[in-house]
């Protein structure tokens, strides 16, 4: 098998599908040339075929039927795009029991399968990446397992939902209405498709269980991180706390207090000086304090189907080049020759 050519299995063509597929469409040269590896979406799972969307899918690649990408022996990895916990868990774990690789963006499944998902992965000696999951385009989930592991963290406090930050920046910044703003962001790509998830902090819940899990070991689901939105903050609220140099932020955070570690998500007041009061619409911050390294935020585009789609081929190329070097070290084994 000739592994120069990684083939991808795409399921959902939605924002961040169209995001995913135009980074591949834009970028493939540039990754072959940087990474000797080239990368093809051999079969996109949609139902929705005839929808106008700013990408031409050739028709042949469509199919509705998820066990023709599972029994796809070309296909090396599947790209998890659905959204939702129901049928996006189930075709996870089934793509991984036929020994693809995974990638996802779905931080509600990644967040409530935490450790089926990551099981499933290890029994069946195929790579689960997901770092779109959290912080959109920010490489956090990477620094933080990769380059920060020689840390022990002390607390991680995030921005971490588009939709919400873009809502209060407009709300203070342009004296915008919340439904206004909120119209605004489901037109920029950057809500969920209900977006009751972003607005009641579940969105952000789901995201810091995650961070919760990488960097304290501990696993705390969605429903057990105290969750407030921002469907209550009101624009009094948002000019009395400026009055007194106060920003309000949906924060989601997550800190050993004695030893023990408390987490939440909610509208917080920080100072204008705090780093993360001037992150602003969509984007999105994680703050970290690490016992070695000291203070550090990671800050980029949190949503949006551009952003998210660079993390999602991010972890796809990440696995091209482990596809590429063990096949490059099984072929030395053997002796043999590349086809
Ligand atoms: N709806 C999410 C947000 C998308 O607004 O941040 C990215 O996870």
């Amino acid at each position: 098998m000739n592994k120069n050519v990684v083939k991808i299995g795409l399921m959902g063509l939605g924002n961040i599908g169209v995001g995913t597929y135009l980074v591949l469409e834009k970028e493939r040269e540039t990754i072959k040339k940087n990474t000797g590896v080239d990368f093809e979406i051999v079969k996109v799972l949609e139902k929705y075929v005839d929808r106008v969307r700013p990408v031409n899918v050739p028709l042949n690649k469509f199919t509705q039927d998820p066990d023709e990408i599972f029994n796809d022996p070309e296909i090396d990895v599947v790209i998890e795009l659905l959204g939702g916990l129901h049928p996006a868990t189930d075709f996870m774990l089934r793509a991984m029991e036929h020994g693809k690789h995974v990638v996802t963006a779905n931080k509600a499944a990644v967040a409530h399968s935490y450790e089926l998902l990551r099981e499933t992965a290890e029994k069946n000696n195929v790579m689960f990446r997901y770092e779109a999951s959290v912080g959109g385009a920010i490489p956090v989930l990477t620094a933080l397992t990769n380059a920060l592991q020689a840390n022990r963290f002390e607390g991680v406090y995030g921005i971490l939902n588009g939709t919400t930050n873009y809502i209060l920046t407009q709300m203070t910044d342009f004296d915008m209405s919340y439904e206004e703003a909120l119209q605004l962001a489901k037109d920029k790509g950057f809500a969920e498709p209900d977006p009751t998830a972003d607005v009641e902090g579940h969105d952000a819940a789901n995201k810091l269980s995650i961070l919760i899990s990488l960097c304290f070991g501990e696993r705390v689901r969605p429903a057990g991180i105290p969750t407030k939105g921002i469907t209550k903050v009101t624009k009094e609220d948002i000019l009395e706390a400026a009055k007194s140099g106060y920003k309000i932020k949906l924060v989601a955070s997550a800190q050993m207090v004695d030893g023990k570690l408390e987490y939440s998500v909610k509208p917080t007041k920080l100072p204008f000086s705090h780093p993360l009061a001037s992150v602003s619409n969509e984007l999105n911050a994680v703050y970290v304090q690490a016992s070695e390294a000291g203070e550090l935020m990671f800050y980029g585009r949190g949503a949006g189907p551009l952003p998210t789609g660079s993390a999602v081929m991010g972890d796809v190329i990440e696995i091209g080049k482990a596809i590429k070097k063990n096949a490059a070290y099984d072929l030395v084994v053997a002796g043999g020759k590349r086809e």
